[in-house]
């Protein structure tokens, strides 16, 4: 069965864009309760620990630069089926093929600076939450 929660992050472009409470509209018109959220800054070590999993792709640096340059919003969402219909919601990582309406179409400039990222499965969901949220963070 599909799990009812997911980890989002408001990235670095976005954020420094204004764009915060356009994107959090928008998810919550879409349904999804916050069941934690917070304003923060990853460290480029941290960073690198999150996106561990392209620790071999040709952009890792290039990403881990990115998302430790700036603040992000971190949050986990609850709905039915979260982790597909929140990637549905932020459509593909390339914005240029990102559904229209979608939180990247709207809002992403580019493959790497795309907005928002989205967990890929309930499993990840789970990892991501508890990397950035303590029990008592979370409602
Ligand atoms: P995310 O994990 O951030 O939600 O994005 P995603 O699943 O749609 O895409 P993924 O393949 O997991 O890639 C993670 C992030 O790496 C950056 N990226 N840059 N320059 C490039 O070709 C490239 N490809 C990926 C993006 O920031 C992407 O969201
Ligand atoms: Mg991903």
């Amino acid at each position: 069965m599909a799990g009812n929660k997911t980890f989002t992050m408001i990235k670095p472009d976005a954020v420094k864009a204004g764009h915060i409470g356009n994107i959090l509209q928008q998810i919550n018109l879409a349904g999804f309760r916050i069941a934690a959220m917070k304003l923060t800054q990853l460290s480029p070590q941290k960073a690198g620990e999150f996106y561990a999993i392209h620790r071999e792709r040709p952009f890792y640096q290039e990403l881990v630069a990115f998302m430790s340059s700036g603040p992000i919003v971190a949050a986990i969402l609850e709905k039915d089926n979260a982790v597909e219909d929140f990637r549905k919601l932020i459509g593909a990582t390339d914005p240029s093929k990102a559904e229209p309406g979608t939180i990247r179409a709207r809002f992403a400039k580019s493959v790497g600076e795309n907005a928002v990222h989205g967990s890929d499965s309930d499993e990840n969901a789970h990892v991501e939450s508890t990397f950035h949220f303590a029990a008592t963070e979370m409602f």
